[in-house]
């Protein structure tokens, strides 16, 4: 037979009322001509599209993506291969989760900016790294910064080793990571910020009597936003994967949502609630929040929205052999 179109790549079908299985009849023999070179088939808005001939989709040698949508009549009847498991795995993502050579892709989103624990020297009075009277490290010495980079380090080496386990070879980590330009400080940032101003109402507390000074001097949020070389010189090093992609998302507008202080507030509060009513009580939540909304009233980093700089990275690496 002829090969009709030999470098169509992609064929995109939609609205296409009448038809009951795919591909049949005419599809079906034009779909075999296209054989060699379609790779890529969208289906969508077949309205009464019941079944999928799963011989006259295997005539298409080339094909890597099939997808389907809005085809509310289908059923996933015999086709293994549109089957998905769900499954809720407790435990960290900086150990192993799931058997050995059992994924073929995996996603992390936003989520490895949080580090397995507190670096031990940040809360050691004799060592100095000390991290006396601050939460975090924005803005703190570079001992405290280097110690958060050192467990952002050993995290990410646990969380590659362990993704390389559980993928196959060929197998797919696509990562969404909160992070920082290079030539960025933490500083730069909303949530650098924002942490260096909790940190300091919390003091403030501290000097009138409502909070223990030491309390805060034990209290640091376990969070690092890596610069992108940092990240990708740790890929490297653990060799277990080779980059395919690494790119800025754009998330530029994303500070819009959040424009008044009670409402930066209030999503600080959410995210934090549970870690500072851990080692604080519950009792001084109220008051903290309150007091943060009111200095960052008067913050002109937060009156001129486009100084947000943290960034969030999109990596693609394929596991290798
Ligand atoms: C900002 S949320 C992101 C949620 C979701 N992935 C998304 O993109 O909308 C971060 C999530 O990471 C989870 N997380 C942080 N450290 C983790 C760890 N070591 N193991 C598993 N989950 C973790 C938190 O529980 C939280 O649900």
């Amino acid at each position: 037979m002829d090969t009709l179109l030999p470098s169509l790549q992609i064929l995109d079908i939609a609205n296409c009322q009448q038809v009951e299985s795919f591909p049949e009849g005419k599809r079906s023999a034009f779909l075999r001509r296209t054989s060699t070179s379609l790779s890529t088939l969208p289906i969508k808005e077949f309205q009464n599209l019941r079944s999928l001939d799963k011989k006259g989709l295997q005539l298409l040698t080339s094909l890597q993506l099939l997808s389907i949508s809005d085809c509310p009549r289908l059923k996933a009847r015999g086709w293994d291969f549109l089957q998905y498991f769900a499954a809720g795995v407790p435990g960290s993502f900086h150990g192993c989760l799931f058997p050995k050579a059992s994924l073929h892709l995996i996603h992390s989103s936003c989520a490895l900016n949080w580090l397995s624990k507190i670096p031990i020297e940040i809360t050691d009075e004799s060592s100095p790294a000390w991290n006396k009277g601050r939460i975090h490290y924005t803005n703190a010495t570079k001992e405290v910064v280097e110690a958060y980079e050192t467990q952002f380090s050993k995290d990410m080496e646990s969380f590659l080793f362990s993704r390389a386990q559980e993928l196959v070879v060929g197998g797919l980590l696509v990562l969404f990571v909160p992070a920082v330009p290079d030539v960025m400080s933490n500083s730069d940032t909303f949530t650098g910020t924002e942490l260096d101003i909790l940190g300091s109402c919390l003091m403030n507390m501290a000097k009138v009597g409502l909070v223990e000074e030491a309390k805060v001097d034990s209290f640091n949020v376990p969070a690092y936003y890596t610069p992108p070389k940092k990240l990708k010189a740790l890929i490297e090093r653990n060799g277990n994967f080779s980059i395919k992609r690494m790119e800025v998302l754009n998330n530029q507008k994303k500070h819009l949502i959040l424009q008044s202080s009670s409402l930066r507030s209030l999503y600080l509060r959410a995210v934090l609630e549970g870690m500072i009513e851990k080692h604080f009580g519950n009792e001084i939540l109220d008051e903290l929040f309150n007091r943060f909304t009111h200095k960052i009233e008067g913050s002109s980093f937060f009156l001129n929205p486009e100084t947000e700089k943290l960034i969030i990275l999109f990596v693609l690496l394929e596991r290798n052999n």
